[in-house]
């Protein structure tokens, strides 16, 4: 696999990071995953708006932004993508010795590394609806920066794999946040309900997409907190992300949706936007 670090195309074995990086430390860093529909990069604007806000809020200044549009197809190239791409971006402080929590008082560079893989389509899920469980949301509240700390989503996604659940569902003082790398949504009585944007989710791209189109469609839509109680009276669940597009809830901790069946809006929002991918 080639990848792109610190301003070289190397070969994943040579890639020498310092274990006084910042990421390493302190996970002082942001991210972005992006995907590939017909091999051009998907709502890039969109992600490239969104990393230069995550930087900003934590205040790491990296110049050199409008380079990695250029540097992402050049390592689609090098690593043979056959058809759909997965890319990973990861930016952090950078490296300082010695280890100190503020940050360093000489001038660093970021550490810059990104990869493309293979996408794997999961289609399965995406036509027969997945189990999600609900989990308490212990994360910081700063869930809008897209930041690499992400102990408390690795140990409540871990939780959901140890149920053969596809994510966990976080709940915050009785309100569903978002999943765990997924933004959630609900439908009663025809509307579609999702947290609104502020510091307790991360405002997704797939999110953006599927608001977009309820406007278009005329779909009633409201963001809004639903709250872990009003759940039982929603009609139908899904989710969505980069890779997971959008994927019906057809359980959530073991009470099965509408018999285990994804849900009509959920299904037709879902051709709407393989539409939109399709023709991207
Ligand atoms: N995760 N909420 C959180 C907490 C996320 O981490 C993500 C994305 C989303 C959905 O955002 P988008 O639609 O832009 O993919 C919502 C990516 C896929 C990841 O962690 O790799």
């Amino acid at each position: 696999m080639i990848c792109f670090f610190n301003g070289q195309f190397l070969e994943l074995s040579e890639i020498k990071v310092s274990p006084f990086d910042r990421g390493f430390l302190f996970a002082d860093g942001v991210y972005e995953s992006i995907r590939t529909y017909n091999k051009k990069l998907f709502r890039y604007e969109d992600h490239l708006a969104r990393l230069r806000r995550s930087l900003k809020e934590i205040r790491i200044d990296y110049k050199k932004l409008n380079s990695i549009e250029n540097i992402i197809y050049e390592l689609m190239i090098k690593n043979d993508i056959e058809d759909e791409a997965l890319v990973y971006l990861q930016i952090t402080r950078g490296t300082a010795i010695p280890r100190t929590h503020s940050f360093p008082k000489e001038n660093i560079s970021p550490t810059i590394f990104i990869s493309v893989q293979n996408l794997k389509e999961n289609l399965e899920e995406q036509t027969r609806g997945v189990k999600v469980i609900l989990q308490e949301d212990v994360r910081w509240l700063r869930c809008d920066i897209k930041s690499i700390s992400l102990l408390p989503v690795v140990l409540a996604s871990q939780k959901a794999t140890e149920e053969n659940a596809a994510d966990a569902i976080l709940v915050r003082e009785g309100q569903i946040t978002e999943g765990t790398h997924t933004n959630f949504f609900a439908i009663k009585n025809e509307t579609i309900y999702t947290a609104p944007k502020s510091r307790m989710i991360l405002e997704g791209i797939t999110r953006k997409v599927v608001l977009e189109l309820c406007s278009k469609f005329k779909v009633d839509y409201c963001e809004e907190f639903i709250e872990k109680d009003e759940l039982k009276s929603c009609d139908e669940f899904f989710i969505t992300s980069t890779t997971k597009e959008i994927t019906p809830v057809t359980e959530i901790d073991y009470w099965k949706i509408n018999h285990g069946n994804p849900g009509k809006i959920t299904m037709s929002l879902q051709s709407l936007f393989k539409k939109i991918v399709e023709d991207y």
